[in-house]
């Protein structure tokens, strides 16, 4: 075991701080004691380690459990400073259970079952915040509010619609990290430092006793890749993305009156007494940064490693449990935010006629009635562009185009109420119930869909 050799040759010095991991470690404390018992139990099974050892070892392992990662001194990572606790413990014999493994193997175990627990907890806030967001979703598809594009009142839509195209994006992301955590349960213990090992390991029988589905067979690969961590931190950073896009909606939304964050998620100024900030979406679009800035860490240090193993690989995780332990945190509050925020419906629903955003409609309803779309669009467009401010025109001036542009009046296409109508932007949104559009039973269905896939999850 080079370790060994390694505490020997290198007791002390200036590089001594530099080399050890064993605070960062502290987060896969509890994993390389799971690890440790697995590997002595597998030992005893195949009769490379006598039971009786085997067995000291073990009662070793829980007082080391239960002195905590605090009471760990010697050695320069977790592996090797549990391992002296339990030659402490044990003495001599206790260094059998370093048989047959390189902290090469035990290290890339570890990662992985670490993972795998902030995996399925960051999975569980994401279910949950689908679940949120899908109820308050239910209670507002006639909330009509402004749909944007380039940041530019674009056409009327409702606040349902716009939670539901959010809820979409968790489920993928959901699916992502699901898919992500296939391949991070995998078992890399048996690998040894790289190369194998002479003795009769049962590396199924570790795979089974730490709850991996496989064991990743190429005892080289097992050991070096870090993949299963990139994948995971892009799961993550895609995530992030989603949250950032939602709560960059919402600051905008405050910032124009157009929605009333719940005091919880508001921030006060120290010095303007009138302020209330979406301070808490602020942050979870800055924590986007650092996952982004996890995955980027990964790839960077990642990127030009020869196989086998390196000590680079020491930095590896940091980035990944940077990025899950920021973003785990940011889902539950920008779901939070708009959970309980307030919706003021008649400041969105005047809100959502601003720009002549139902100019669209008016098209729609046009080509509805045969005229060519192109030609209904030009008409509305010409009618937008004679009235000052943006706001819409009403009918008799699209008619005065058409008569001029057409050589016939709009009735001769539509009735005059109908257009008027469409003008509304509750009209402007009811008939746009196309399969994922706005109009109420529209969202309604897309809710349904999302509450089946949400209880499949
Ligand atoms: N602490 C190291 C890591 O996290 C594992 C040690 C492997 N060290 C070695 N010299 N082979 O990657």
């Amino acid at each position: 075991d080079e370790s060994v050799v390694r505490r020997d040759r290198f007791s002390g010095g200036p590089a001594r701080s530099f080399l050890s991991s064993l605070d960062d470690d502290e987060r896969i404390f509890a994993a390389d004691l799971a690890v440790d018992r697995a590997h002595v139990v597998m030992l005893a099974e195949q009769d490379i380690v006598d039971r009786e050892t085997a067995g000291e070892i073990l009662s070793a392992l829980a007082d080391v459990e239960a002195a905590g990662h605090g009471a760990l001194h010697e050695g320069e990572d977790v592996h090797e400073a549990i391992e002296s606790a339990v030659i402490d413990r044990v003495g001599a014999e206790g260094g059998k259970m370093h048989t047959a493994r390189s902290r090469n193997d035990e290290v890339a175990t570890c990662i992985r079952y670490r993972l795998r627990e902030d995996l399925l907890a960051l999975i569980e806030t994401v279910v949950e915040a689908r679940e949120q967001l899908l109820a308050v979703a239910r209670e507002h598809t006639e909330t009509v509010m402004p749909g944007y594009t380039h940041l530019q009142p674009a056409q009327p839509t409702t606040v349902a619609h716009w939670i539901a195209s959010y809820e979409q994006a968790l489920q993928r992301d959901t699916a992502r990290l699901l898919d992500a955590y296939d391949r991070v349960n995998q078992n890399p213990l048996g690998a040894a430092a790289f190369a194998g090992t002479p003795f009769d390991v049962d590396r199924e029988r570790t795979a089974t006793l730490l709850g991996f589905d496989s064991v990743l067979e190429n005892s080289m690969d097992a050991s070096a890749t870090r993949d299963f961590l990139v994948e995971t931190t892009g799961a993550v950073a895609t995530l992030a993305t989603t949250l950032s896009g939602l709560a960059e909606d919402v600051i905008v939304m405050a910032s124009k009156g157009h929605v009333e964050l719940a005091d919880d998620y508001s921030s006060t100024s120290s010095i303007m007494p009138q302020k209330k900030n979406p301070d808490t979406l602020e942050l979870v679009r800055g924590r986007t940064g650092d996952a982004t800035a996890g995955l980027n860490g990964l790839l960077t240090n990642l990127k030009g490693q020869p196989r086998a193993y390196n000590r680079d690989l020491q930095r590896a995780g940091r980035h990944a449990w940077d990025a899950i332990d920021s973003v785990t945190e940011s889902v539950a509050v920008a779901t939070g935010a708009v959970a309980t925020a307030d919706w003021p419906a008649e400041t969105l629903a005047a809100a959502a006629g601003d720009g002549f955003s139902t100019a669209t409609g008016v098209a729609d309803l046009l080509a509805m009635a045969g005229l060519p779309f192109r030609t209904a669009h030009e008409l509305v467009a010409e009618a937008a562009g004679d009235i000052e401010g943006g706001d819409a025109p009403d009918y008799e001036t699209i008619d005065a185009v058409a008569r001029d542009r057409l050589g016939e009046s709009l009735s001769a296409y539509v009735d005059r109420e109908d257009v008027e109508a469409t003008l509304e932007p509750a009209e402007s949104v009811a008939m746009r119930d196309s399969a994922g559009g706005p109009a109420p039973e529209a969202v309604d269905a897309q809710l349904s869909a999302a509450e089946e896939t949400l209880a499949a999850d």
